[in-house]
């Protein structure tokens, strides 16, 4: 599919009066130790399209997983919560039906009324789910009585299973408003962005974000490294790390990022294009009393450990975001689980918001609670914030999503 241009059909293109949707949604969700959705986020994300098909005086029964139950019925996964989450979003009754296939969904889907809202159990707590498994889709399809099944999972499109792939094979299948918006926002940064385009990437790992990290070199004007990603590439260079958190083994990938980004800019720009750290803060344990100092990337104390960036290399990201038009952030900038090193991350969304002319766009799970928590408005300061994690990592990357593909085209 190209970029910034959606050719698939969406929810808003099929007869909808009267008909029963089967919605797949992605309510994989923080759940607290007492059983509780801990971050509504995604349940919240899924509401322009639960509210359409209402409106539209459709029945609509929501599919969803949670959790990795690996094919048995664990009840820690269980759905039930999201419901009852989803019910006090929608301020009215949702229905919840304690198993995804079978007689009880048969009767359940069967009675229920136009325009209300039914929720089966966990997808998978059934090996087909994950297995892709068509008699598994069908039975999805046939037992809920569904007219349509409708795609709004961003966060699990990237995988091909029941829910997002063999179940098109036995119903119309169309997209919803939230995977719409997120597809769109994403390639349209990537294809088409409003320049400059800076990347800022963190995060633990660089062998996670490769594919990401080569997609933005060659599509932004500078790409922003911090986060546990930064130590890395410093250690590449021979830094003194002490004892942060460095992965071994990543020279030749390390090598490969700076040969394809000095093919794009040169090297006496290659600097400047792939910003790294210059200063950090450094603590001596993750304890939430850990103090914090702010050290030269060449004076890293032995025990010290690098959990943010040091106030100098925060200037220098203020001042490359501010002339920014488009920001696509990825990764923590420090171990923002505690205040006093989630001073670069605070930084960079506090300048993201105080700029209305920045189209910002913020993914991953870390990254997207970080912006949610920290935001007064709940994520809605900032243009986007994706609902996907690995989903939005493989639309970056420009990978073709399964349970996008798998969708009618738009003619
Ligand atoms: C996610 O949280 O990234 C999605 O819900 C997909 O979950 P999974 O990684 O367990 O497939």
């Amino acid at each position: 599919m190209k970029g910034g241009a959606f050719s698939k059909l969406t929810l808003r293109d099929i007869p909808l009066d009267g008909k029963t949707v089967l919605l797949r949604a992605d309510y994989n969700v923080p759940m607290s130790k007492d059983g509780n959705v801990a971050d509504d986020f995604r349940i919240r994300s899924s509401l322009p399209t639960v509210r359409y098909l209402l409106d539209h005086n459709c029945r609509v029964i929501i599919i969803s997983h949670l959790g990795r139950p690996d094919g048995k019925r664990d009840m820690r996964y269980t759905l039930e919560p999201a419901a009852a989450r989803l019910a006090e979003l929608l301020r009215s009754p949702v229905r919840f039906v304690d198993d995804c296939v079978g007689h009880k969904v048969f009767m359940a889907t069967k009675r229920a009324a136009l325009g209300t809202v039914t929720i089966l159990e966990n997808l998978r707590f059934y090996p087909g789910e994950e297995a892709n498994d068509s008699d598994f889709a069908r039975q999805l399809a046939k037992q809920t009585h569904a007219d349509y099944f409708v795609q709004d999972g961003f966060g699990v499109v990237h995988r091909a299973h029941a829910s997002t792939a063999a179940i098109t094979a036995y119903l119309p299948s169309v997209a919803g408003l939230l995977l719409e918006r997120e597809y769109m926002t994403i390639t349209q940064a990537m294809h088409d962005p409003a320049r400059p385009l800076v990347a800022v990437l963190g995060g633990a790992k660089v062998s996670d974000k490769i594919q990401v990290i080569e997609a933005l070199i060659d599509v932004a004007d500078q790409i922003i490294i911090g986060g546990a990603m930064a130590n890395t590439f410093l250690a590449d260079k021979g830094k003194f790390m002490g004892k942060s958190k460095v992965e071994d083994g990543q020279q030749a990938v390390i090598e490969k990022i700076y040969e394809r980004a000095r093919a794009k800019v040169g090297k006496d720009q290659v600097s400047t294009f792939l910003l790294l750290p210059s200063d950090l803060g450094v603590g001596t344990s993750l304890e939430p009393t850990a103090t914090r100092q702010d050290v030269s990337i060449n004076a890293i104390p032995a025990d010290g450990i690098a959990l943010d960036l040091g106030p100098h290399t925060i200037g220098r990201i203020s001042a490359a975001v501010k002339k920014a038009r488009t920001v696509i952030w990825n990764g923590t900038l420090g171990y923002a689980e505690i205040p006093a090193f989630a001073t670069a991350s605070a930084a960079l969304a506090d300048t993201l918001t105080a700029h209305a002319d920045i189209c910002s766009i913020i993914g991953g799970g870390d990254t997207a609670d970080f912006a949610i928590n920290w935001d007064a408005r709940r994520g809605e300061s900032f243009s986007h914030v994706s609902t996907g994690g690995g989903a939005s990592l493989e639309l970056i990357s420009g990978k073709v999503l399964p349970g996008v593909a798998a969708l009618l085209d738009a003619r």
